[in-house]
């Protein structure tokens, strides 16, 4: 089952008020994509796309959190919602390289659950689609898949696993182009000149000094 676009919408708007970040606008941007994506593939739901990519990474509702806990945190949100095509995608966007990753015995219980998901899962379309679009998806809109890869790694230092999963991501890409009869970057408005943008990262204080700047400029 899955919530309306109107509601998955809501639940973001809500999530930004408990959690506020750029993950929020990351999440618009990849619902956008996977849905462009899904357009012109006959097969494939846009608006279950959408959706789908709109909640992604609804875990982060609970608060600046790592990968295991917004995944779990958002596959037990979506499921206590009956949203269960949601929480499916909660768990597997993370995860490329699927029963792959989880060589380790994980010690955390969250992960432990995890790892029990995803060794039983195969990915479908929605799985994939939207683990190729968190890889072209940011806050300030699309970008290409290798510069998205080079701004993670400047964020969180080059992580062997993480890189492994590049190919897999290329692999996706290639895939769903094929079906396209076009490249996936003629689906993501702008992505050109977005790519060639490179913000200053950003972090938790920002939407306080943005107000604040507001604040200053109304004030004036
Ligand atoms: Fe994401």
């Amino acid at each position: 089952m899955l919530p309306t676009v109107e509601q998955a919408l809501c639940e973001l708007k809500l999530a930004e008020e408990l959690n506020p970040g750029p993950w929020v606008q990351h999440s618009i941007h990849v619902g956008i994509a996977a849905r462009n994506i899904a357009k012109k593939i006959p097969r494939m739901n846009p608006e279950k796309a959408y959706i789908v990519g709109l909640l992604h990474d609804i875990g982060r509702r609970v608060g600046i959190v790592d990968i295991p806990t917004h995944i779990y945190e958002g596959y037990r949100y979506c499921m206590e919602k009956g949203w269960d095509e949601c929480a499916r995608i909660c768990m597997t966007h993370s995860y490329l390289r699927m029963q792959d990753e989880f060589t380790h015995e994980p010690e955390d219980e969250k992960e432990k659950v995890i790892k029990a998901y995803i060794m039983h899962c195969q990915t479908d379309d929605y799985d994939r689609l939207i683990q190729l679009c968190d890889s072209v998806a940011v806050d300030y809109g699309f970008v290409i898949l290798e510069k998205r890869f080079v701004d993670v790694t400047r964020r969180y230092g080059i992580m062997e696993d993480y890189i492994k999963g590049w190919d897999v991501a290329f692999e996706i890409k290639e895939a769903f182009e094929k079906e396209m009869g076009c490249s996936i970057y003629d689906a993501l408005p702008d992505v050109g000149r977005t790519s060639l943008l490179t913000p200053k990262p950003w972090t938790p204080g920002d939407k306080e000094k943005r107000k604040n700047t507001e604040k200053e400029d109304h004030a004036q």
